[in-house]
């Protein structure tokens, strides 16, 4: 059993992503990850990058979104770092543990770029590890998939470093959705699930409230989500960077962990962020 590497689009020019915008378009539908290799490319052709795939893919920001609701970040992991101590993880051990993005937000992140613009470490540390939903999915026998198919989840974003405000009400939505590029079935369980903790748990099975039995099975089948993603190989895939990589990661299906191996002053990206509507990721315009 083996982690699959993820192989790196060579790109000679920025203009050649986009002379072949169709065949990269298509293979992240498949994919639900594309990376670019080759070329430094600028935060303005990051940001191009984000719309052409917007119109195609069905995201924000597109070529007609409005600039006021674009998210970016930066990020050297220094802050997490120093909050839990992680200075000194290994690059075989996890540094920043599997999560999906924006799990419990009313608008979550539902792809990203992440542009690589310092990486000064040896290749192979601080290796992003990603896992497709829609694989983790298809792992469940039919019983359970039967039984995920009734369940709406309450949860809140809790866990992340970086929320302005506390959040007073879970978010609902259901187990199983469809990914629209592909039509497959993603799970949208929890990898950070805590039987001990109120930030995720089954709201309603089959339109009303779930007994205790119903609950119990809700938990073993989020164990089990964890364990698949924590443990399958078959289905995690692995991208070991370089400096100048630009990532293209569909985050709607792609739980994700960093590795550990590197300081934060050998390795800088810049993000962007897409969502499913145009609105930050506390508030989804109807
Ligand atoms: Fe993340």
């Amino acid at each position: 059993m083996f982690q699959k590497a993820i192989e790196p689009v060579q790109i000679e020019s920025f203009e050649y992503i986009l002379e072949n915008i169709d065949e990269y378009v298509e293979r992240f539908s498949t994919d639900a990850v594309v990376v670019f290799r080759g070329v430094q490319i600028s935060r303005d052709q990051q940001l191009l990058i984000m719309r052409i795939f917007g119109d195609r893919i069905g995201w924000f920001p597109n070529s007609t979104s409005n600039m006021n609701q674009v998210w970016s970040y930066e990020e050297n992991h220094q802050y997490t770092m120093d909050l839990y101590n992680k200075h000194n993880i290994a690059k075989d051990e996890i540094f920043i543990p599997w999560h999906i993005e924006h799990i419990g937000h009313k608008n979550p992140a539902i792809g990203a770029t992440w542009n690589m613009e310092k990486f000064t470490c040896e290749r192979g540390l601080g290796n992003t590890l990603f896992a497709n939903i829609a694989d983790v999915h298809d792992a469940f026998d039919g019983e359970a998939l039967e039984f995920l198919n009734k369940c709406q989840i309450a949860a809140f974003y809790g866990w992340a470093a970086d929320e302005s405000e506390p959040q007073t009400e879970p978010t609902i939505y259901p187990a199983v959705q469809i990914h629209r590029p592909s039509g497959r079935c993603a799970l949208r369980l929890s990898p950070m699930f805590n039987p001990e903790e109120e930030f995720f748990y089954l709201h309603e099975f089959d339109g009303t409230a779930p007994t205790e039995s119903q609950k119990n099975i809700f938990f073993e089948l989020s164990e089990r989500f964890t364990k698949i993603i924590y443990e399958n190989r078959d289905i995690q895939q692995v991208h070991a960077w370089e400096q100048y990589d630009v990532v293209v990661v569909d985050l709607f299906l792609m739980a994700h962990a960093v590795l550990g191996g590197f300081k934060s002053e050998d390795r800088f990206f810049h993000g962007y962020w897409a969502h499913a509507k145009e609105s930050s990721k506390y508030d989804a315009a109807d």
